[in-house]
């Protein structure tokens, strides 16, 4: 029987994980099942928590659900421990957005200079985390959605020494999902690799009779004349066409997330625009917030309501209990996780994380090996993970001249005097979530 915790169970993400579990009674032998949040949070975990309650009530299942604002006294046994927490809840993200914006600058949640400074906050109470879970559940695998998710696993495994952790994203479900209605397939119909890492990954793709549809796809999904099918389900990413040519040369499937680079100057203009409107992302999520809350408070709702599909991170949850299923039953089932990369992109340090499809076993992921990236690929690559090993370092030290040279290298941020104003704007505005710097 396991224990599985959940830290940041206030999320309306939550009903998404709870029916994800539920899909996969069979499989993972729950006893019982912890929400954690804290002050800010206790009464979005109350009214969430009461909702899950409710579906494994109609699910007619006898896990025990408990919901606490004690983290130790939750840990304590886990088998386990899932993160979906954010530090400054929208608030902080809005700022995230809005300080580089209002300085011509890209804000967005887990690039430019605000994905930087959520993993300032972050990193942090992810070391908290491990320190707790290494004196009340030293074998526990610790599951981490929160953002920015690669770099949050590399932190725990790295510094945290937590050598259990497994990052998780739905963008490669939602590329998968794409590819398999281009091609009109089934996902077991097909074999895909992805590499690279957390939000800045391209993939590959391959018929049963051993045919790579990567051109194919590229091709329908990327040609002028086919555009309509750019699509991978993102609600939080303004789709913007790649250039067709650009992917081709490549040769490999883009995500989503590579607009920010590939395509920065439209990108920022539409981000722009959206800032002068008051329509940045947190102020759109804070809205579909509101109103997801207000649906889980009708004590008859006991699944999860489509609503919930207008967030981003929609479908995680399958991302989360495959990943639990398959630790748990050894299945060798390949995912796409951030794990430590282990020599399986050429290109990277062997210690670093990267994102990639894995085989995930009781002993957790074993890589595929996806060798060298082409150049064009390589370049970028390397500059992001040296930018995030130096936010990581940076958020661990909080060593000013680190911070700064992170927004040196990173491809979003000029360097000079905005990046300057941009990073002590940000420093003051998160003063109370920074106790490093
Ligand atoms: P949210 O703002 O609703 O926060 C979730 C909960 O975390 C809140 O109830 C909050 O009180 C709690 N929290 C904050 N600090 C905490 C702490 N120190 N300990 C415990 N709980 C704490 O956030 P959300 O929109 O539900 O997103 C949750 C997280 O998941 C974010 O980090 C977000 O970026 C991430 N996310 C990841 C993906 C992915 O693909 N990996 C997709 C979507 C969202
Ligand atoms: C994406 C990503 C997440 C991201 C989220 C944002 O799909 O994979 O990492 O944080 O969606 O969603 P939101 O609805 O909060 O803008
Ligand atoms: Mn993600
Ligand atoms: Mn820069």
């Amino acid at each position: 029987k396991i224990k599985i915790v959940t830290i940041g169970g206030g999320s309306s993400y939550t009903p998404e994980l709870i029916e994800g579990l539920i899909l996969r009674k069979d499989q993972l032998p729950i006893a019982e099942l912890w929400l954690v949040d804290i002050d800010d949070g206790a009464e979005k975990m109350e009214i969430v928590g009461n909702m899950a309650k409710r579906m494994i009530a109609a699910a007619k299942l006898d896990w025990q659900v408990h919901l606490t604002l004690d983290r130790r006294e939750a840990l304590k046994n886990a088998d386990y421990v899932t993160t979906q927490f954010r530090v400054g809840l929208l608030d902080a993200r809005l700022k995230d957005e809005v300080i580089p914006l209002a300085n011509g600058l890209m804000g967005q949640e887990t690039n430019g200079a605000g994905g930087i400074f959520k993993a300032f906050r972050t990193i942090p109470v992810i070391l908290g985390i491990i320190d707790d879970m290494r004196e009340l559940c030293p074998n526990a695998w610790l599951v981490d959605f929160t953002n920015p998710a690669g770099m949050v696993t590399e932190a725990a495994i790295k510094y945290g020494k937590w050598e259990k952790t497994v990052g998780l994203c739905n963008v490669p479900f939602g590329h998968i999902t794409q590819a398999c209605k281009v091609l009109g397939k089934e996902e077991k119909d097909l074999y895909f690799k992805f590499a690279g890492l957390n939000h800045f990954h391209w993939h590959r793709v391959w018929d049963q009779q051993g045919n790579e549809r990567t051109a194919e796809l590229i091709e329908k999904i990327y040609s002028p004349e086919q555009q309509e099918r750019t699509d991978e389900g993102l609600k939080n990413i303004h789709q913007i066409p790649f250039h067709f040519d650009q992917v081709k040369h490549l040769g490999l499937l883009p995500c989503g997330y590579h607009r920010y680079y590939y395509l920065q100057e439209p990108m920022l203009a539409h981000a722009i625009d959206e800032f002068e409107r008051y329509e940045t992302r947190a102020e759109v999520v804070k809205k579909t917030e509101a109103r997801l809350f207000e649906l889980y408070k009708d004590v008859n709702l006991n699944y999860k309501p489509e609503e919930l599909s207008q967030r981003g991170g929609a479908h995680y949850s399958d991302a989360a209990c495959d990943l639990i299923a398959s630790i748990q039953n050894n299945s060798g089932k390949l995912m796409v996780v951030s794990t430590r990369n282990n020599g399986a992109i050429a290109d990277l340090p062997f210690d670093c994380v990267v994102e990639i499809t894995a085989a995930i076993t009781s002993h957790g992921p074993e890589p595929l090996r996806w060798g060298a990236l082409p150049p064009a690929a390589r370049g970028m690559i390397q500059l992001m993970k040296a930018m995030e090993e130096t936010v990581i370092e940076a958020a661990v030290t909080g060593d000013y001249g680190a911070a700064l040279h992170a927004f040196t290298i990173n491809p979003l941020i000029p360097a000079g005097d905005t990046a300057v104003k941009v990073l002590d704007e940000l420093l003051y505005a998160h003063k109370a979530y920074l106790p490093k710097f």
